[in-house]
């Protein structure tokens, strides 16, 4: 076999089979097939698209090239979820307690955050001692007796798609519904997964910019999952804006908290209810997504689910008393106040400038090596449709830094205030399954 044929084939939109496909992604990622091959197949793949078969044994390429991890000895269906990426997004802190109460196991391997704010590992770091590396006995042992534990991504997980993810970044292909696609869930299916529920995201802060592109994209991880015989639902939510009012770390940990309490956002609150009870109707706990939904409400009102999230920073090693006093979490020392110059009404927010900005004060990184500062981010004080008057505060920036024009400069310009509202998008935009 050799690559040049695989890439003429691809350039015609020809279906390429299933040895073709692990010939080339296994000999990319062995060092056997250059970059420059590699990067030609990609952009036929960019152009001509994939199949779903084609994208199937694509999927299976990335989670063969790696370690793939072994949860049979956790007790009942393993459910995952996966965010297409927001801003402000605390989503998996507060579905992780609200799925384990109904009993069904969340073994959650996370990423760290690149651009932006933090990862959830890194949200979590944000509690004082709370460790995200267990060794694979305690994890499953915690998953088993609690119904829940998070760790950091082993670094062997789909190493193709790693390499493979580089190079896209540097050869204009991200931006490819079926690359993605199988990115995201080769990451999900080498975890160990059995069921999946997508948060697919849309609007400024996310990838997917248009509803229709988010459904495509989402139509796609869903054949995946299915194909492969992993029960998968996406639910198409709204990233016109920052989630929630806090953007940041330990911030982001403080509204998980008010969520859990049942004082939350409405926002946030409905997009975690959603996922959850989609997650809890995969794993088997109701027989019906109303019945899940009510039900977790319910633990949320009772004050379960906020014990719940005590619990699971306690068995991690954290201080399960900043649930109660927030003040034990980081906090930024200066705070600068960003302000409208004119009245009407929030028309736009760029959730992706605030997501930069938020990145510049400390809060997120440039490159894997950066620290995060904690205690760094943005509260935003209005949101899209709030009335403003010139001089009202839009936002306030968190940080230790000194030099913060340029996030100044940002957080002010991601506001646009036009003298009308702008009409009231949905949170949750379709669920497809
Ligand atoms: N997230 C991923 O993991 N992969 C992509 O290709 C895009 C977003």
């Amino acid at each position: 076999m050799r690559a040049v044929d695989i890439i003429e084939k691809k350039k015609h939109g020809l279906e390429l089979n299933r040895d073709e496909i692990y010939f080339l992604i296994h000999g990319y990622t062995k060092g056997e097939i250059p970059d420059y091959q590699m990067s030609a197949f990609l952009m036929a793949v960019y152009f001509k698209g994939m199949t779903p078969a084609e994208t199937s044994n694509l999927t299976m390429s990335f989670v063969e090239s790696g370690d793939q991890v072994d949860l049979s000895e956790i007790e009942g269906i393993k459910v995952d979820k996966h965010s297409t990426g927001g801003v402000g997004d605390k989503i998996s802190l507060i579905v992780i307690p609200l799925v384990a109460l109904a009993g069904i196991p969340v073994a959650k391997m996370s990423g760290r955050g690149l651009g932006h704010t933090g990862g959830t590992i890194d949200k979590l770091e944000s509690i004082k001692a709370f460790r995200t590396e267990l060794s694979p006995k305690e994890f499953i042992y915690n998953v088993n007796n609690y119904k829940m534990a998070i760790v950091g991504q082993s670094a062997n997980l789909t190493p193709a798609d790693k390499k493979i993810y580089a190079l896209r970044d540097v050869t204009s292909t991200v931006d490819s519904i079926p690359l993605i696609a199988s990115s995201i869930m080769s990451k999900k299916i080498a975890s160990g997964a059995e069921a999946i529920v997508l948060d697919v995201k849309v609007g400024s802060g996310a990838f997917m910019k248009s509803l229709d592109e988010a459904k495509s994209l989402a139509r796609t991880m869903v054949d995946i999952g299915n194909s492969l015989g992993r029960r998968t639902v996406a639910v198409i939510t709204n990233m016109d804006q920052p989630l929630g009012h806090e953007v940041g770390n330990s911030s982001e940990v403080i509204e998980a908290i008010k969520v859990l309490s049942g004082s939350g956002a409405e926002d946030e609150t409905q997009v975690a209810l959603t996922i959850a009870a989609h997650m809890c109707v995969l794993g088997g706990a109701y027989d019906t997504f109303d019945k899940a939904y009510s039900a977790l409400k319910d633990t949320i009102s009772s004050g379960r689910a906020v014990e719940k999230l005590k619990e699971l920073i306690s068995i991690q090693g954290g201080d399960p008393r900043v649930v109660e006093d927030n003040s034990l979490l980081p906090h930024a020392r200066r705070s600068l106040e960003i302000r409208a110059e004119a009245s009407g009404f929030v028309n736009a927010i760029d959730a992706e400038e605030i997501g930069v900005a938020a990145m510049l004060l400390g809060a997120g990184r440039r490159t894997k090596e950066d620290p995060i500062d904690f205690g760094a981010g943005i509260s935003l004080k209005k949101k899209l449709g709030d009335q403003v008057e010139a001089g009202d505060v839009l936002c306030i920036l968190h940080t230790d830094k000194e030099d913060t024009k340029e996030a100044e400069r940002k957080a002010f310009e991601a506001y646009t205030i036009s003298p009308m509202a702008p009409e009231k998008a949905p949170y949750i935009y379709t669920v497809i399954e």
